[in-house]
Protein backbone atom coordinates (compact mmCIF):
# COMPACT_ATOMS: atom_id res chain seq x y z
CA UNK A 1 0.00 0.00 0.00
CA UNK A 2 1.36 3.67 -0.73
CA UNK A 3 1.91 5.79 2.13
CA UNK A 4 1.89 9.84 2.19
CA UNK A 5 4.55 11.48 3.81
CA UNK A 6 4.44 11.30 7.96
CA UNK A 7 3.92 14.98 8.14
CA UNK A 8 1.10 15.27 5.27
CA UNK A 9 -1.59 17.30 6.41
CA UNK A 10 -3.80 14.72 3.58
CA UNK A 11 -3.48 11.98 5.60
CA UNK A 12 -4.00 13.10 8.79
CA UNK A 13 -7.88 13.87 7.56
CA UNK A 14 -8.47 11.35 5.16
CA UNK A 15 -7.10 8.03 6.21
CA UNK A 16 -8.49 6.27 3.77
CA UNK A 17 -7.10 8.46 0.65
CA UNK A 18 -4.24 5.55 -0.01
CA UNK A 19 -7.29 3.44 -0.72
CA UNK A 20 -8.78 5.01 -3.71
CA UNK A 21 -7.47 4.24 -7.13
CA UNK A 22 -7.03 8.36 -7.20
CA UNK A 23 -3.57 8.58 -9.37
CA UNK A 24 -0.57 9.30 -8.23
CA UNK A 25 -2.05 7.52 -4.77
CA UNK A 26 -0.37 10.25 -2.57
CA UNK A 27 2.98 10.72 -3.86
CA UNK A 28 1.89 13.90 -5.01
CA UNK A 29 4.32 16.21 -6.17
CA UNK A 30 3.74 20.19 -6.96
CA UNK A 31 4.92 21.83 -9.59
CA UNK A 32 5.54 25.30 -8.64
CA UNK A 33 5.43 27.45 -11.65
CA UNK A 34 5.73 31.86 -11.50
CA UNK A 35 2.83 32.83 -14.48
CA UNK A 36 3.09 36.59 -14.53
CA UNK A 37 6.30 37.71 -12.62
CA UNK A 38 5.47 39.04 -9.05
CA UNK A 39 2.00 38.89 -9.57
CA UNK A 40 0.30 35.00 -10.27
CA UNK A 41 1.95 31.86 -9.26
CA UNK A 42 0.64 28.40 -10.60
CA UNK A 43 0.58 24.65 -7.60
CA UNK A 44 0.04 22.14 -10.00
CA UNK A 45 -0.73 18.73 -8.97
CA UNK A 46 -2.39 15.22 -11.18
CA UNK A 47 -5.17 14.28 -10.05
CA UNK A 48 -7.36 11.65 -11.50
CA UNK A 49 -8.45 7.90 -11.42
CA UNK A 50 -6.37 5.48 -12.38
CA UNK A 51 -3.62 6.55 -15.31
CA UNK A 52 -6.85 9.41 -16.25
CA UNK A 53 -4.96 12.30 -14.63
CA UNK A 54 -5.15 16.08 -15.68
CA UNK A 55 -3.42 18.42 -13.86
CA UNK A 56 -5.18 20.29 -11.13
CA UNK A 57 -4.50 23.93 -10.40
CA UNK A 58 -4.41 26.39 -6.80
CA UNK A 59 -3.46 29.87 -8.22
CA UNK A 60 -1.57 32.13 -5.78
CA UNK A 61 -2.40 36.19 -6.03
CA UNK A 62 -0.23 38.39 -4.47
CA UNK A 63 -2.22 41.87 -3.26
CA UNK A 64 -1.00 44.46 -1.56
CA UNK A 65 -0.82 43.42 1.83
CA UNK A 66 -0.65 39.79 1.04
CA UNK A 67 -1.43 36.61 -1.02
CA UNK A 68 -4.81 35.10 -2.17
CA UNK A 69 -5.33 31.12 -2.91
CA UNK A 70 -7.59 30.40 -5.21
CA UNK A 71 -9.50 26.68 -5.93
CA UNK A 72 -7.19 24.94 -3.21
CA UNK A 73 -5.12 22.36 -3.39
CA UNK A 74 -4.02 19.55 -0.30
CA UNK A 75 -1.62 21.11 2.32
CA UNK A 76 1.70 18.94 1.46
CA UNK A 77 5.04 19.59 2.69
CA UNK A 78 5.70 20.96 -1.20
CA UNK A 79 2.68 23.22 -1.49
CA UNK A 80 3.43 24.56 2.05
CA UNK A 81 7.50 25.20 1.72
CA UNK A 82 6.18 27.28 -1.68
CA UNK A 83 3.69 29.36 0.11
CA UNK A 84 6.25 29.80 3.12
CA UNK A 85 8.92 31.39 0.19
CA UNK A 86 6.11 33.45 -1.37
CA UNK A 87 5.09 34.70 2.38
CA UNK A 88 8.87 35.63 2.91
CA UNK A 89 8.60 37.65 -0.31
CA UNK A 90 5.61 39.36 -0.22
CA UNK A 91 3.64 38.88 2.88
CA UNK A 92 1.23 36.30 4.49
CA UNK A 93 -1.30 34.35 3.06
CA UNK A 94 -4.40 36.60 4.00
CA UNK A 95 -7.52 34.72 1.80
CA UNK A 96 -8.31 31.34 0.66
CA UNK A 97 -11.18 30.86 -1.83
CA UNK A 98 -13.07 27.91 -2.85
CA UNK A 99 -14.44 29.41 -5.92
CA UNK A 100 -17.09 26.45 -6.91
CA UNK A 101 -19.87 24.57 -5.21
CA UNK A 102 -20.10 21.60 -6.65
CA UNK A 103 -15.71 20.82 -7.33
CA UNK A 104 -14.97 18.07 -5.03
CA UNK A 105 -11.71 17.87 -6.35
CA UNK A 106 -11.33 22.04 -5.12
CA UNK A 107 -13.74 21.03 -2.34
CA UNK A 108 -12.13 18.36 -0.77
CA UNK A 109 -8.79 20.34 0.35
CA UNK A 110 -10.30 23.25 1.83
CA UNK A 111 -10.09 22.16 5.68
CA UNK A 112 -6.77 21.12 5.71
CA UNK A 113 -4.83 24.05 3.67
CA UNK A 114 -7.24 26.38 5.98
CA UNK A 115 -6.01 24.75 8.71
CA UNK A 116 -2.54 25.43 7.50
CA UNK A 117 -3.18 29.13 7.67
CA UNK A 118 -5.01 29.56 10.79
CA UNK A 119 -5.40 33.69 10.53
CA UNK A 120 -6.70 33.51 6.46
CA UNK A 121 -10.22 34.57 5.91
CA UNK A 122 -11.47 31.62 4.21
CA UNK A 123 -14.41 32.40 1.16
CA UNK A 124 -16.18 30.20 -0.04
CA UNK A 125 -19.34 30.20 -3.09
CA UNK A 126 -22.95 30.07 -2.25
CA UNK A 127 -24.83 26.95 -1.92
CA UNK A 128 -22.18 24.69 -0.45
CA UNK A 129 -23.73 21.23 -0.82
CA UNK A 130 -23.08 17.36 0.44
CA UNK A 131 -24.42 14.08 -0.76
CA UNK A 132 -26.32 12.24 0.70
CA UNK A 133 -26.67 14.31 3.29
CA UNK A 134 -27.05 18.18 3.44
CA UNK A 135 -24.51 18.99 6.09
CA UNK A 136 -23.75 22.52 7.57
CA UNK A 137 -20.17 23.91 6.48
CA UNK A 138 -18.49 23.15 9.98
CA UNK A 139 -19.31 19.55 9.41
CA UNK A 140 -17.83 19.32 6.48
CA UNK A 141 -14.67 20.84 8.06
CA UNK A 142 -14.70 24.33 7.09
CA UNK A 143 -13.75 26.82 9.65
CA UNK A 144 -17.01 28.48 11.03
CA UNK A 145 -15.75 31.53 12.87
CA UNK A 146 -13.51 32.39 9.74
CA UNK A 147 -15.67 31.25 6.76
CA UNK A 148 -17.58 33.86 4.60
CA UNK A 149 -19.95 33.57 1.38
CA UNK A 150 -19.01 35.32 -1.86
CA UNK A 151 -22.11 37.49 -3.12
CA UNK A 152 -23.97 36.94 0.22
CA UNK A 153 -21.69 38.66 2.85
CA UNK A 154 -19.51 40.66 0.72
CA UNK A 155 -16.46 40.27 -1.71
CA UNK A 156 -12.37 39.97 -0.27
CA UNK A 157 -10.38 42.42 -2.02
CA UNK A 158 -12.68 44.26 -4.05
CA UNK A 159 -10.38 47.20 -4.43
CA UNK A 160 -7.65 44.69 -6.60
CA UNK A 161 -10.20 41.89 -8.00
CA UNK A 162 -13.23 41.79 -9.68
CA UNK A 163 -15.52 38.64 -9.01
CA UNK A 164 -17.40 36.92 -11.64
CA UNK A 165 -20.13 34.20 -10.59
CA UNK A 166 -21.87 32.05 -13.05
CA UNK A 167 -24.67 29.90 -11.36
CA UNK A 168 -26.16 28.82 -9.13
CA UNK A 169 -27.52 26.48 -11.83
CA UNK A 170 -29.51 23.51 -10.58
CA UNK A 171 -28.35 20.02 -10.80
CA UNK A 172 -30.87 18.23 -9.10
CA UNK A 173 -28.68 16.58 -6.53
CA UNK A 174 -27.30 19.81 -5.80
CA UNK A 175 -26.06 23.31 -7.31
CA UNK A 176 -23.54 24.07 -9.36
CA UNK A 177 -21.44 27.49 -8.73
CA UNK A 178 -18.19 28.95 -9.60
CA UNK A 179 -16.69 32.66 -8.71
CA UNK A 180 -14.56 33.75 -11.29
CA UNK A 181 -11.88 36.68 -10.01
CA UNK A 182 -10.19 39.13 -12.14
CA UNK A 183 -7.10 40.82 -10.76
CA UNK A 184 -7.28 43.92 -12.53
CA UNK A 185 -3.66 44.93 -11.90
CA UNK A 186 -2.27 41.75 -13.85
CA UNK A 187 -5.23 41.03 -15.89
CA UNK A 188 -5.57 37.60 -14.94
CA UNK A 189 -8.82 36.10 -15.37
CA UNK A 190 -8.42 33.25 -12.96
CA UNK A 191 -11.62 30.96 -13.40
CA UNK A 192 -12.22 27.10 -12.37
CA UNK A 193 -14.16 24.28 -13.92
CA UNK A 194 -16.53 25.90 -16.88
CA UNK A 195 -13.52 26.98 -19.04
CA UNK A 196 -10.34 24.85 -19.91
CA UNK A 197 -7.64 25.23 -22.18
CA UNK A 198 -5.72 22.19 -23.60
CA UNK A 199 -2.62 22.06 -26.48
CA UNK A 200 -1.57 19.19 -28.14
CA UNK A 201 1.90 18.59 -25.70
CA UNK A 202 1.63 17.19 -22.34
CA UNK A 203 1.68 19.52 -19.66
CA UNK A 204 5.31 19.96 -17.85
CA UNK A 205 3.89 18.49 -14.83
CA UNK A 206 3.87 14.81 -16.39
CA UNK A 207 7.66 15.36 -17.10
CA UNK A 208 8.91 13.99 -13.93
CA UNK A 209 6.70 10.86 -13.96
CA UNK A 210 5.68 10.23 -17.76
CA UNK A 211 4.09 6.95 -16.42
CA UNK A 212 0.26 7.83 -17.52
CA UNK A 213 1.34 9.32 -21.19
CA UNK A 214 3.63 5.94 -21.82
CA UNK A 215 0.93 3.39 -20.59
CA UNK A 216 -1.74 5.08 -22.61
CA UNK A 217 0.50 5.83 -26.09
CA UNK A 218 0.13 1.85 -26.39
CA UNK A 219 -1.69 -0.08 -28.74
CA UNK A 220 -1.49 -3.83 -26.44
CA UNK A 221 -1.00 -4.30 -23.13
CA UNK A 222 2.23 -6.23 -24.17
CA UNK A 223 3.62 -2.87 -25.66
CA UNK A 224 6.72 -2.32 -22.97
CA UNK A 225 6.53 1.84 -21.65
CA UNK A 226 8.95 2.79 -24.33
CA UNK A 227 9.50 6.98 -23.83
CA UNK A 228 9.92 9.52 -27.05
CA UNK A 229 8.52 12.77 -27.20
CA UNK A 230 6.22 11.28 -29.57
CA UNK A 231 4.65 8.54 -27.34
CA UNK A 232 4.46 11.31 -24.78
CA UNK A 233 2.26 13.09 -26.84
CA UNK A 234 0.31 10.38 -28.27
CA UNK A 235 -0.50 9.29 -24.44
CA UNK A 236 -1.16 12.91 -23.42
CA UNK A 237 -3.66 13.52 -26.65
CA UNK A 238 -5.57 9.86 -25.73
CA UNK A 239 -5.88 10.89 -22.09
CA UNK A 240 -7.27 13.83 -22.94
CA UNK A 241 -9.76 11.97 -24.79
CA UNK A 242 -10.91 9.78 -21.95
CA UNK A 243 -10.91 12.88 -19.50
CA UNK A 244 -13.49 15.03 -21.75
CA UNK A 245 -16.05 12.31 -22.58
CA UNK A 246 -15.05 9.58 -20.60
CA UNK A 247 -15.48 6.90 -23.05
CA UNK A 248 -14.52 8.61 -26.58
CA UNK A 249 -15.88 6.99 -30.00
CA UNK A 250 -12.83 5.33 -31.05
CA UNK A 251 -12.18 3.78 -28.01
CA UNK A 252 -13.09 0.06 -28.28
CA UNK A 253 -12.88 -2.58 -25.15
CA UNK A 254 -11.27 -5.54 -26.18
CA UNK A 255 -12.80 -8.85 -25.05
CA UNK A 256 -11.43 -10.72 -22.13
CA UNK A 257 -9.13 -13.62 -24.21
CA UNK A 258 -7.33 -10.21 -26.24
CA UNK A 259 -7.36 -8.51 -22.64
CA UNK A 260 -5.59 -11.22 -20.31
CA UNK A 261 -3.16 -11.75 -23.81
CA UNK A 262 -0.82 -9.33 -22.38
CA UNK A 263 -0.68 -9.88 -18.65
CA UNK A 264 3.05 -11.04 -17.70
CA UNK A 265 4.20 -10.55 -20.84
CA UNK A 266 8.06 -9.42 -20.71
CA UNK A 267 8.66 -5.32 -20.39
CA UNK A 268 5.60 -5.28 -18.76
CA UNK A 269 5.93 -7.24 -15.68
CA UNK A 270 5.91 -4.16 -13.55
CA UNK A 271 3.41 -2.22 -11.14
CA UNK A 272 3.94 0.96 -13.57
CA UNK A 273 2.53 -1.21 -16.27
CA UNK A 274 -0.36 -2.12 -15.00
CA UNK A 275 1.36 -5.60 -15.22
CA UNK A 276 0.07 -5.87 -18.53
CA UNK A 277 -3.74 -5.42 -18.20
CA UNK A 278 -4.36 -2.80 -21.04
CA UNK A 279 -8.23 -2.73 -21.20
CA UNK A 280 -8.46 -0.64 -24.70
CA UNK A 281 -8.19 -0.92 -28.81
CA UNK A 282 -8.00 2.42 -30.03
CA UNK A 283 -9.44 3.03 -33.60
CA UNK A 284 -7.19 4.46 -36.28
CA UNK A 285 -9.40 8.06 -36.18
CA UNK A 286 -8.40 8.64 -32.75
CA UNK A 287 -6.05 11.55 -33.62
CA UNK A 288 -9.02 13.03 -36.24
CA UNK A 289 -10.90 13.13 -32.27
CA UNK A 290 -8.61 14.98 -30.53
CA UNK A 291 -8.07 17.40 -33.77
CA UNK A 292 -11.81 18.34 -33.24
CA UNK A 293 -11.43 19.15 -29.41
CA UNK A 294 -8.33 20.80 -30.20
CA UNK A 295 -7.48 22.05 -34.00
CA UNK A 296 -4.62 23.77 -33.64
CA UNK A 297 -1.10 23.89 -32.47
CA UNK A 298 -1.72 26.85 -29.65
CA UNK A 299 -3.75 26.13 -26.42
CA UNK A 300 -7.75 25.88 -27.79
CA UNK A 301 -9.85 27.30 -25.49
CA UNK A 302 -13.42 25.25 -24.41
CA UNK A 303 -15.64 24.01 -22.24
CA UNK A 304 -15.06 20.62 -21.62
CA UNK A 305 -17.49 18.24 -22.55
CA UNK A 306 -17.87 16.63 -19.61
CA UNK A 307 -19.50 19.68 -18.07
CA UNK A 308 -21.03 20.63 -21.54
CA UNK A 309 -23.16 17.56 -21.28
CA UNK A 310 -23.52 16.22 -17.95
CA UNK A 311 -23.60 20.15 -15.98
CA UNK A 312 -25.14 22.76 -18.55
CA UNK A 313 -26.91 20.72 -21.31
CA UNK A 314 -30.04 22.78 -20.34
CA UNK A 315 -27.71 26.19 -19.06
CA UNK A 316 -26.31 27.30 -22.06
CA UNK A 317 -28.09 30.79 -21.96
CA UNK A 318 -26.54 31.41 -18.71
CA UNK A 319 -23.01 29.53 -19.47
CA UNK A 320 -23.07 32.08 -22.96
CA UNK A 321 -24.06 35.05 -20.43
CA UNK A 322 -21.18 34.81 -18.20
CA UNK A 323 -18.16 34.05 -20.40
CA UNK A 324 -19.90 37.93 -22.52
CA UNK A 325 -19.77 38.94 -18.83
CA UNK A 326 -16.35 37.80 -18.30
CA UNK A 327 -15.41 40.13 -21.84
CA UNK A 328 -16.87 43.03 -20.62
CA UNK A 329 -13.67 43.85 -19.23
CA UNK A 330 -10.83 45.48 -21.25
CA UNK A 331 -7.76 44.58 -18.48
CA UNK A 332 -8.59 41.20 -19.36
CA UNK A 333 -4.72 39.79 -20.70
CA UNK A 334 -4.72 36.07 -19.71
CA UNK A 335 -6.75 33.26 -18.61
CA UNK A 336 -5.44 30.88 -15.69
CA UNK A 337 -8.39 28.03 -15.25
CA UNK A 338 -7.89 25.11 -12.24
CA UNK A 339 -6.96 22.64 -14.80
CA UNK A 340 -4.82 21.56 -18.10
CA UNK A 341 -3.09 24.96 -19.48
CA UNK A 342 -1.92 28.14 -17.65
CA UNK A 343 -1.86 31.03 -18.48
CA UNK A 344 -3.49 31.06 -21.46
CA UNK A 345 -3.64 34.60 -23.97
CA UNK A 346 -7.03 36.23 -23.66
CA UNK A 347 -8.65 39.13 -24.62
CA UNK A 348 -12.40 40.27 -24.68
CA UNK A 349 -12.35 39.77 -28.11
CA UNK A 350 -11.19 35.90 -27.86
CA UNK A 351 -13.74 35.33 -25.22
CA UNK A 352 -16.77 36.83 -27.51
CA UNK A 353 -15.48 34.94 -30.18
CA UNK A 354 -15.91 31.73 -28.23
CA UNK A 355 -19.47 32.64 -26.54
CA UNK A 356 -20.48 33.48 -30.56
CA UNK A 357 -18.92 29.99 -31.69
CA UNK A 358 -20.48 27.89 -28.83
CA UNK A 359 -23.93 29.47 -29.48
CA UNK A 360 -23.50 28.40 -33.34
CA UNK A 361 -23.00 25.10 -32.72
CA UNK A 362 -24.99 22.13 -31.82
CA UNK A 363 -25.30 22.04 -27.84
CA UNK A 364 -24.88 19.02 -25.77
CA UNK A 365 -25.21 16.87 -28.51
CA UNK A 366 -25.81 12.88 -28.49
CA UNK A 367 -23.80 11.40 -31.31
CA UNK A 368 -20.02 10.35 -31.78
CA UNK A 369 -17.84 11.15 -28.63
CA UNK A 370 -20.63 12.69 -26.76
CA UNK A 371 -22.59 9.49 -26.97
CA UNK A 372 -21.89 8.17 -23.69
CA UNK A 373 -22.14 11.21 -21.90
CA UNK A 374 -25.28 11.54 -23.58
CA UNK A 375 -26.22 8.21 -21.98
CA UNK A 376 -25.50 8.96 -18.58
CA UNK A 377 -27.41 12.18 -19.05
CA UNK A 378 -30.81 10.40 -20.08
CA UNK A 379 -30.15 7.99 -17.46
CA UNK A 380 -30.36 10.82 -14.73
CA UNK A 381 -33.28 12.11 -16.03
CA UNK A 382 -35.17 8.90 -16.17
CA UNK A 383 -34.31 8.51 -13.01
CA UNK A 384 -35.51 12.43 -11.81
CA UNK A 385 -32.38 13.18 -10.71
CA UNK A 386 -31.56 16.20 -12.89
CA UNK A 387 -34.04 18.43 -13.55
CA UNK A 388 -35.94 18.23 -17.20
CA UNK A 389 -36.82 21.95 -17.65
CA UNK A 390 -34.60 24.42 -19.06
CA UNK A 391 -32.92 26.97 -17.09
CA UNK A 392 -35.32 29.84 -16.65
CA UNK A 393 -33.49 33.08 -16.65
CA UNK A 394 -34.91 34.07 -13.23
CA UNK A 395 -33.69 30.95 -11.65
CA UNK A 396 -29.97 32.64 -11.52
CA UNK A 397 -29.93 35.27 -8.81
CA UNK A 398 -29.27 38.51 -9.39
CA UNK A 399 -25.57 39.56 -7.36
CA UNK A 400 -26.19 43.05 -6.12
CA UNK A 401 -22.46 43.06 -4.49
CA UNK A 402 -20.83 42.67 -8.33
CA UNK A 403 -21.23 45.30 -11.20
CA UNK A 404 -21.71 43.23 -14.24
CA UNK A 405 -21.09 45.39 -17.10
CA UNK A 406 -23.79 47.62 -18.79
CA UNK A 407 -25.04 46.23 -22.18
CA UNK A 408 -23.47 49.88 -23.58
CA UNK A 409 -20.04 47.87 -22.78
CA UNK A 410 -20.94 44.80 -24.22
CA UNK A 411 -22.07 46.54 -27.54
CA UNK A 412 -18.47 48.56 -27.88
CA UNK A 413 -16.51 45.39 -27.64
CA UNK A 414 -18.48 43.89 -29.87
CA UNK A 415 -18.43 47.08 -32.61
FE1 LIG B 1 -12.18 21.14 -11.09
Amino acid sequence: MNTLPADSAVQQRWPWWPLLPLYPYGRRRTLVRELIPDQIWSLEQLQGVFYVAVPIRMTVVRLRQGLLLYAPLPPTGEVRAALAELEARYGPVLTIVLPTSSGLEHKLPLPALARAFPTSQVWVTPRQWSFPLQLPLSWLGFPAQRTRVLFEQGLPHPDELHWIPLGPLDLGLGTFMEAACLHRASGSLLVTDALVAISEEPPALFAADPSPLLFHARERGDDPLLDTPERRRRGWQRLVLFASYLRPEPLQVPGWRELLSGLLAPGVRERRAYFGLYPFRWQHHWQAEFRRLVPGEGSALLVAPVLERLVFPRCQAALLSWIRALAAHPELRWLVPAHYDAPVPCSPERLIALADALEARPWAPDNGSWAYLAGIDRALLRLGLVPNQPMQPGAIEPNPMDSDPSDADEERLRA
